[in-house]
């Protein structure tokens, strides 16, 4: 693990674990952070270098390494040796696992077995779930039990073949969005991500809300940011979704670097002398 970066949130021993705690001092200090996905161990070292707090084993391995359309067909036996090679490659960052689709709406109980399991067999930190109102019986089961848990609302993807994958909030419709976050909150979850909603509507929320808000596609007025970390750097192939910003061109970089490989290989320039065992 590097020290390189900016000092952690919790402005503690380097060795600790960022919790739930540090984030909400985040938020009452005015301090906004940048949370990742990650989902294997090489990004996960890196991101912990450069000093990402959070990092969400998102249901997004679905379209970014599991070669699915969506994140409706993910599964937990899909995302457990996900959370368990970022668990395994940091020391800082909060590692939140998603519970995917149908693995906690059917009841509190199910709810909390899938917790348990990111917790026990991949060391997971945390959970993140979808949806408002109607999943607090699961967050009021699983933080009562002792399980942090991540509340997520505005488009949620699990939902997208009832909702689409449109804008979430606009009009009457941010109302109820503030009426789902306030409950997650009094349901006890530490942290919720406001996905596709109106820039207006989120710094509202974040502004009711004592617990950090965490935004994609949600405007500046959030606590914090979140990205898809293979978007963020530009592995993604096509023109990037209007709410991301391309930090780097890896898909340009790493397109060359195999053309220029094969190249070698062809034209007998690869391996050389220096590659080779005496
Ligand atoms: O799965 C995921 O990557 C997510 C983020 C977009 C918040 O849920």
């Amino acid at each position: 693990m590097s020290t390189d970066g900016p000092p952690p949130l919790h402005g503690g021993a380097p060795d600790r674990r960022v919790t739930g705690r540090d984030l909400q001092r985040a938020k009452d200090r005015g301090e906004r952070w940048a949370m990742l996905t990650s989902y294997d161990m090489l990004s996960a070292g890196i991101f912990e270098a450069a000093g990402i707090p959070v990092l969400l084993v998102g249901d997004s391995a679905g379209n970014n390494v599991l070669g699915y359309s969506s994140t409706v067909p993910v599964t937990v036996e899909d995302l457990l040796p996900l959370v368990r090679a970022v668990v395994r490659a940091t020391t800082r960052p909060l590692v939140v696992a998603d519970l995917p689709f149908g693995s906690y709406q059917a009841s509190p109980e199910q709810a909390f077995a899938t917790a348990v399991r990111f917790l026990q067999q991949a060391g997971a930190h945390a959970v993140k779930l979808e949806g408002g109102r109607r999943v607090v019986p699961q967050v009021e089961l699983l933080v009562s039990a002792g399980i942090p848990v991540m509340g997520h609302v505005g488009l949620t993807p699990q939902s997208e073949l009832v909702t689409g994958l449109r804008v979430q909030g606009r009009g009457e419709a941010g109302e109820v969005l503030l009426a789902d976050a306030l409950a997650l909150q009094a349901a006890g979850v530490f942290a919720v991500v406001l996905e596709a909603v109106p820039a207006e509507l989120a710094e509202r929320v974040t502004k009711e809300l004592s617990v950090p808000t965490i935004g994609i596609g949600a405007g500046p007025g959030c606590d914090a940011q979140v990205l898809v970390w293979t978007d963020m750097a530009g592995l993604t192939a096509g023109a990037p979704l209007t709410f991301v910003k391309r930090y780097a061109d890896l898909r340009g970089v790493l397109t060359q670097a195999a053309r220029t490989y094969a190249e070698d290989v062809r034209e007998g320039r690869f391996p050389g002398p220096e590659h080779g065992f005496l």
